[in-house]
């Protein structure tokens, strides 16, 4: 695991768009599991507009849902579904090779079953690209759950509902998502974590300094035979060690 402390937000997102970029430039078929979130929304601004300037082809490419909520619509601007689409397909013209989570699906288990074959007939994940959870979580892997395990639903916990309220116009019940697991982050072959904010740094903190455990599963990036830890100067505010 790699740390780099940025000077501000706009030189870490810029530094994450690259690295989106570069991942397609030597793989046109390139496999990328991009979080939603308020920490990668501007790495995806900046994104868009250098594939578009550089008239990067993504016709090859494939995205892969990192989460959803389950119950919610992807008309919802809250859901996943709808920020990849505002923030990402609908600027860029991708159309194909998305592959989401079902909110609805009749039956979760055999939705969780079709990402991971999905995931396992593409080759596996190039790039996946997650957010930190205010309680560590790794997009809907929260504490305590097993890093043996791939596409699941899981029951979310009160951090998360709470926080999650952040993403919607009204208040809205968060009881459960449906997430890849620990084992598809452990298997990209490459992850980019990436936080930024004073209110990030307490986590930070526990997930970079403390003890590697499944309570804090981003502190398990640690064991990641190639990560990267993306943070900004106030994220890194309260680490005993900066580079
Ligand atoms: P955020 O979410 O980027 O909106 O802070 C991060 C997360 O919950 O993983």
């Amino acid at each position: 695991m790699e740390l780099t402390v940025f000077s501000s937000y706009d030189k870490l997102s810029e530094f994450a768009a690259e690295q989106i970029l570069q991942t397609i430039k030597s793989k046109a078929e390139a496999v990328l599991c991009l979080a939603t979130g308020e920490s990668p929304k501007l790495t995806y601004s900046m994104f868009v507009q250098k594939a578009k300037e550089q008239k990067i082809d993504l016709t090859k490419v494939h995205f892969v849902a990192l989460d959803e909520w389950i119950g919610i619509p992807s008309t919802n601007p809250g859901s996943c579904h709808h920020f990849l689409k505002e923030n990402l397909f609908s600027p860029l013209g991708i159309t194909k090779n998305i592959h989401l989570f079902d909110a609805f699906a009749a039956d979760y288990t055999k939705e969780c079953e079709k990402m991971n074959e999905t995931i396992r007939s593409l080759g596996g994940i190039d790039l996946m690209l997650v957010g930190i959870g205010m309680n560590g979580h790794i997009g809907f892997n929260e504490p305590g759950t097993l890093e043996t395990l791939y596409a699941h639903v899981q029951e979310l916990d009160s951090t998360t509902r709470q926080v999650g309220q952040k993403y919607f116009t009204e208040k809205t019940e968060l009881n459960k998502g449906i997430t890849l697991g620990l084992s598809h982050f452990f298997e990209a072959r490459h992850a980019i974590m990436l936080a930024n904010g004073k209110k990030k740094s307490s986590i930070i903190k526990s997930a970079l300094e403390g003890t590697i455990s499944t309570q804090i599963p981003t502190s398990l990036v640690r064991k990641h035979l190639n990560a990267q830890v993306l943070i900004d100067q106030e994220a890194a505010s309260e680490l005993a060690q900066r580079n």
